[in-house]
């Protein structure tokens, strides 16, 4: 633990429960790498107290936070002003407190999302082939956003709960189709990319069932979930030679916009920083 002053910048993530959040460990591995006088807190904060929590930080001198679950629709509607991203998200995760005490809110999962997309394979090109999308929550959301914004033009959706698959449908407009879950199988053909953002296949919850024959050669398949890292999805994608990118780095690009604005330094995602992250998801 640093030693802390009135100087040191403080942040941190807003979550209830937030024990078991990385974050605190990947922004302290920044802060160590770059040598930054800053902290970066847990904050478990109810429901009933998460506005006055927010409106909080500025007083107390918080340069931001992270804002986690259950609390990122909430920070979304109390936040002063919101990015274009977190409009189009309807969900805010990362909060920068401005000079005049207002809150800025950002929704730093797409970026996350695409970032580790393009980190992995570079030649990744959303518009080349239609995209196959499993799930209907926050994090499909985010990575419908970005994959509009990266150019996709057919992204196909498909969710158990089928209202919350045609909600975001609605939501997003043409570029984006679902598919009952049932006929999730041949959805994938002639796909270039699969993500699975439904928590299927994370330990303790049951297995993806999915077939993968239809995607195309070179096809990414990208799973959402990192406990386990290599989920069974990836392991069947890397079987049938698809480029299977886990999750991790989702969360570790998610994390980069909101360390620059509070700490001042664009912080990179490096292997020594997922060893040092991975430790700690080894370990529960
Ligand atoms: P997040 O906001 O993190 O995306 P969420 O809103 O809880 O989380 O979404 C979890 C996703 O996993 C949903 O798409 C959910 O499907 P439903 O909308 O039908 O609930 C999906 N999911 C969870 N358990 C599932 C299961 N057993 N079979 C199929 N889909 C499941």
């Amino acid at each position: 633990m640093p030693s802390l002053s009135a100087k040191t910048i403080k942040a941190g993530v807003i979550g209830w429960p937030v024990n078991h959040s990385l974050s605190p460990r990947l922004h302290g591995f920044w802060l160590d790498q770059y040598g930054i006088d800053g902290v970066y807190l847990r904050l478990a904060v109810t429901p009933e107290n998460i506005e006055a929590a927010l409106r909080a930080l500025p007083k107390l001198g918080f340069a931001g936070a992270n804002v986690t679950v259950p609390h990122k629709e909430a920070a979304f509607r109390i936040v002063d002003t919101l990015s274009d991203t977190a409009k189009k998200i309807g969900a805010v995760n990362t909060i920068v407190c401005a000079a005049d005490g207002t809150l800025r809110g950002d929704n730093t999962d797409a970026f996350g999302f695409i970032s580790n997309i393009n980190a992995a394979v570079p030649s990744f090109n959303a518009a080349a082939a239609p995209a196959v999308v499993l799930g209907a929550g926050g994090a499909a959301r985010a990575v419908i956003a970005a994959l509009i914004e990266a150019g996709a033009a057919d992204i196909r959706l498909t969710n158990r709960t089928a209202e919350r698959a045609e909600a975001l449908v609605a939501h997003f407009g043409a570029s984006v189709q679902s598919v009952a879950w049932d006929d999730r199988h041949g959805a994938v053909d002639g796909a270039g990319l699969l993500v699975n953002t439904t928590t299927l296949g994370m330990t303790g919850k049951p297995a993806l069932e999915m077939h993968l024959d239809g995607l195309i050669k070179g096809a990414v398949v990208n799973d959402i979930v990192y406990v386990p890292l290599k989920t069974g999805l990836l392991q069947a994608a890397e079987d049938r030679g698809f480029q299977a990118v886990d999750g991790l780095g989702m969360l570790l690009h998610q994390a980069r916009p909101g360390f620059e604005a509070w700490f001042g330094k664009r912080p990179e995602v490096s292997e020594a920083l997922r060893r040092h992250v991975l430790a700690e998801t080894g370990s529960r």
